[in-house]
């Protein structure tokens, strides 16, 4: 609506819920005021009228204010949202300006109804971070899921906190059981990060013990810090803290079972940005982080474990016969080199090892003489030599291994065109684990030394398999194999 100087006395003009400026276009300065204008500038109407229309504003924003009352002038935007004023009391409001732009008695005005916009901009803030914390908790908890390895979990949720926010530095403390209760930087990210790096933190109940990790920790609580720079407890790090621009920081605890054993530090660049939200939202993240760490420790172990019974094993299977010792770990390390070759993940590759360790445990139930018998085998002999891989399956089978060891050593005889056994599986049937242990079974078992011959020696071991390639033997595998074996210094 174009407001006329004739009806600027009107009910609209003092009554009008918006603050309402008239400034001459020329000069700037400020010509008329409704009464909400002295309301939210908190200045008397001759106060608003004496000013130039740039003193409305904050210092840092009389550029952009005049770039806008420019822009209002020649009517390229009559609308403004992303500015603040500075009222009489110091403070500054955010505010939307909705400009027109007429002429009265020969003089260009240009009048400026201003709005309150600080709800609008706190619902957009709160917004952002909801948005924001939304999108950190499902990075973390990727992570969680996802990360290779304890490292890279605790770097990524750190990444997840600093990314894109308002918070310049996050990092996880573990508490060492040193002499000093020292407290070991595990993970940390951010613009600040170069403030974790060799800081001093312990959490004993000393001097460098006192600040929100130490406390955090000692006392399993969330400790905030909402001003560094006013907080004496602060004092050890507080001139680190002040080269860093750092104003205030969080610690909450890592809990396993009732006891901390490490805490999550948050940093930001402004004081008093640890509100009830934030710290809501921390004390969760450090909840499903302390979870994560912990049963990835027992899963650890519970690997670790699964490992050494599959090591146990094919210790006993070698004990027991002579002739193949040796052959089962000989076949696991080529092809872990055949799979790394091929560029396999380390978790395929550890797979591949684990069931070359154990791929003919089944010969642990067909007679000593057989597997020793100088001569050639008859039919039947053959079928009972033969028979291992199921054999092997199936005990593998009967142990809950988190790995699918039975289902690799069962197809290490298979062969791409099915004439191997014992299903007679055909091309992309075959596991490539059992594809490539195949490999490395063939080419040791040519080379070394067997009951009823000599050791063929690794030229033949390659001949034999390269024979196969493509028809019965994976090709890429094979080729990998050679390349390998072909390199100075090979040896099984
Ligand atoms: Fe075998
Ligand atoms: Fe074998």
């Amino acid at each position: 609506m174009l407001l006329t100087p004739s009806r600027r006395s009107d009910t609209i003009w003092l009554q009008s819920g918006d603050a309402l400026l008239l400034a001459d276009a020329e000069t700037g300065m400020i010509v008329d005021v409704n009464p909400k204008a002295e309301q939210l500038f908190g200045l008397s109407h001759e106060q608003l009228c004496s000013l130039h229309q740039s003193k409305l504003y904050p210092p840092d924003q009389i550029g952009l204010a005049g770039d806008h009352f420019q822009a209002a002038i020649r009517g390229d935007a009559k609308q403004f949202s992303d500015i603040d004023i500075q009222c009489a009391d110091g403070t500054f409001v955010p505010v939307e300006i909705c400009t027109s732009v007429f002429t009265e008695n020969g003089r260009t005005l240009v009048l400026g109804s201003f709005r309150d916009f600080s709800h609008h901009r706190q619902t957009e803030a709160e917004l952002r971070r909801s948005n924001w914390a939304l999108a950190a908790i499902m990075r973390a908890n990727v992570a969680a899921t996802y990360a290779d390895t304890d490292v890279k979990l605790l770097q990524d949720v750190c990444e997840a906190i600093t990314s894109r926010s308002i918070f310049t530095l996050a990092w996880i403390g573990v508490a060492e059981d040193d002499a000093d209760k020292s407290v070991r930087v595990a993970g940390a990210a951010g613009p600040a990060i170069e403030y974790a790096k060799d800081i001093q933190v312990s959490w004993a109940d000393t001097r460098l013990g006192s600040g929100p990790t130490g406390v955090a920790i000692r006392h399993c609580k969330t400790v905030v810090n909402n001003d560094s720079a006013r907080n004496p407890l602060f004092q050890p790090w507080a001139a680190r803290a002040a080269t860093y621009k750092i104003r205030a920081s969080f610690a909450t605890p890592l809990i396993d079972q009732g006891a901390s054993f490490g805490a999550l530090t948050v940093y930001a660049n402004r004081p008093d940005v640890f509100g009830p939200d934030e710290i809501t939202l921390f004390e969760q993240f450090a909840l499903g982080l302390s979870f994560a760490i912990k049963s990835r420790q027992v899963q650890a172990k519970y690997q670790s474990a699964m490992e050494q019974m599959v090591e146990a094993l094919a210790a006993t299977t070698e004990k027991r016969d002579p002739y193949t010792a040796g052959h089962q770990r000989r076949v696991a390390n080529l092809a872990v080199l055949i799979a790394q070759e091929m560029g396999l993940d380390a978790e395929r590759c550890r797979v591949i090892r684990l069931a070359g360790l154990v791929h003919d445990i089944g010969k642990i139930q067909i007679p000593a003489e057989i597997l020793n018998k100088p001569g050639k085998l008859s039919p039947l002999e053959l079928e009972l030599v033969k028979s291992h891989v199921v054999i092997s399956r199936e005990l593998l089978h009967g142990i809950d291994f988190p790995w699918p060891l039975a289902d690799i050593a069962g197809q290490h005889h298979e062969r791409l065109d099915g004439s191997g056994y014992p299903d007679k599986l055909q091309g992309d049937a075959i596991r490539v684990e059992a594809k490539i242990l195949a490999v490395a079974d063939i080419l040791e078992a040519v080379s070394s030394h067997r009951p009823y011959r000599p050791a063929l020696g690794l030229a033949a071991g390659l001949a034999e398999i390269e024979k196969m390639a493509g028809s019965q033997l994976d090709a890429q595998a094979v080729a990998a194999a050679v390349r390998i074996c072909s390199a100075e210094g090979f040896s099984f």
